[in-house]
């Protein structure tokens, strides 16, 4: 399997913020590894414009209709995005979006030709009463539709606590949270399961990338406040190299 490397810009970027893309389209053009730039919907045919490869943040579950402000997985595609988020852990909080709706709306990027990255991810809260495994089992049962295979799907293991807080679990955790992510994959998928990039998300930078590559089962990174800036971006699609 390729590695992969996504950037995810939140509700970040105008215009202005373009030139850090081609910069970074002629710097990994060639790259050994996927490099993937979520962005907000307003600059995606833009961003695609670049080269680089680019995802939406978020798809509405139809492919149209009346729902005032949405945009489907077709519209993304349509701006030449290949990629789209499901299920990350601030629409999950911030818009009330359980597992049945992410598992829709990975269908719908998938029925738009769309690579899915499906987050999950723990609380603090969770983490603290050593749930973390439970609760990513369970995210992953229910949000991950029956039909995903390793060229359409990748999974994100993004701990709510250590996004953009600076913080991460330890290296040993990730291995085993990865490990056990793998293992179930591969009970539900199997050979398919075996395949499905892992990647983990929450508070990667380039001081930490090496130490995070480095480890089985992690199959790249999803970036958030450190793939907004090239200069940021850059020596962490190196480190996964
Ligand atoms: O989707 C990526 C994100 O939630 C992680 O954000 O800023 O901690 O890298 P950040």
């Amino acid at each position: 399997m390729r590695k992969l490397i996504a950037g995810n810009w939140k509700m970040n970027g105008t215009s202005a913020d373009l030139p850090e893309l081609a910069q970074l389209a002629s710097t990994h053009s060639g790259s050994s590894v996927d490099v993937v730039i979520c962005g907000p919907a307003t600059l995606l045919s833009r961003m695609a414009d670049t080269g680089l490869k680019i995802g939406g943040e978020d798809c509405h579950p139809a492919n149209s209709g009346a729902y005032t402000g949405d945009i489907s997985a077709a519209m993304i595609a349509d701006t030449g995005a290949t990629y789209v988020i499901t299920g990350h852990s601030e629409r999950r909080t911030d818009h009330a979006e359980d597992d049945a709706l992410i598992a829709s709306k990975t269908e719908a990027g998938w029925n738009a030709n769309l690579h899915v990255i499906i987050c999950i991810g723990e609380t603090e809260a969770q983490y603290r009463a050593g749930d973390t495994l439970d609760i990513l089992r369970a995210q992953m049962d229910q949000s991950i539709p029956d039909a995903a295979t390793a060229a359409t799907t990748t999974i994100a293991y993004e701990p709510v606590w250590a996004i953009g807080t600076g913080l991460t679990p330890t290296p040993d955790e990730i291995a085993a949270v990865h490990a056990a992510l793998r293992e179930h994959l591969k009970t539900r998928f199997g050979s398919e399961g075996a395949q499905m990039r892992l990647l983990y998300g929450g508070s990667v930078k380039a001081s930490n990338a090496d130490d995070i590559f480095a480890l089985p089962n992690v199959d790249g990174a999803l970036v958030g406040g450190a793939s907004l800036k090239a200069t940021d971006f850059s020596p962490i699609i190196t480190a996964l190299q």
